[in-house]
């Protein structure tokens, strides 16, 4: 099996931007990955994240969003994240199945026993190895990706960002008690730093837990 680090954190926090940072610090020292995302990484995930960002689609129920999620999941993991991960490849996910629980339980209300039980089924056993949680206040994090959404000709993927500041805080709140019930799994890196910084501390953190065997023959 190969090594499986996910991103997460509130909108703007940085995910992306490190993710990719990472992505190349690790290609530069001839440790390939494999750098995919969620609600998305294959097209029939891509097509769901069109309906699940889409500002537009402001009825789409509580439910619903979970199970589209969960759908979304499900395809990714059978195309792209079980093979690597099988043919022992370090996989990088900008978001996972904690984000699911974040928003959807934590932001949402959904009950959680739902939530674990459709991760469970989607995730078929591909669990984190490790979780990077850039943490921010959302405040910042909203202010960020409202400048980045501004400045993008591409689709404005802005369905959460509209949510309300409370329901952010929640979200935020809920990773962080994500990340203490799972001390192991998760490191928490303050994401309000510089971008440097930020992945100065995250790099550090993943080159001492990556295991010297993957680090040696990717
Ligand atoms: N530490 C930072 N300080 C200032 N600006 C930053 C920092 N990190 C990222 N940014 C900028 O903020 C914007 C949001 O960053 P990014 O897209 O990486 O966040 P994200 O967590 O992936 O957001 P989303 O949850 O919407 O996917 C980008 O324009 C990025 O260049
Ligand atoms: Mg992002």
């Amino acid at each position: 099996m190969g090594y499986f680090i996910t991103f997460e954190g509130v909108e703007g926090c940085g995910k992306t931007t490190q993710i990719k940072l990472l992505s190349e610090h690790l290609s530069g020292r001839g440790i390939s990955t494999t750098l995919t995302r969620e609600p998305g990484g294959c097209p029939i995930a891509d097509k769901i994240r069109s309906i699940l960002l889409d500002a537009e689609n402001r009825a789409l129920s509580p439910l619903a969003e979970l199970m589209l999620y969960a759908a979304a999941r499900a395809q990714h993991v059978t195309e792209v994240i079980a093979p690597a991960l099988t043919a022992g490849k370090i996989v990088l996910c900008d978001r996972f199945c904690d984000a699911t629980l974040a928003y959807q339980s934590f932001g949402r209300g959904i009950d959680r026993d739902v939530i674990d039980t459709l991760n469970r089924q989607a995730c078929q056993g591909m669990v984190p190895n490790l979780t990077v949680l850039v943490d921010c206040d959302p405040r910042i994090g909203l202010e960020r990706a409202r400048r980045r959404i501004e400045a993008s000709s591409g689709p404005r993927e802005e369905r959460f960002e509209l949510e309300a500041l409370a329901f952010h805080q929640r979200v935020r709140d809920g990773y962080r008690s994500l990340a203490d019930a799972e001390p192991d799994r998760f490191v928490i890196i303050d994401g309000s730093d510089t971008i440097e910084a930020i992945f100065t501390a995250i790099s550090t953190q993943v080159l001492t837990r990556i295991p010297e065997a993957l680090r040696a023959v990717c």
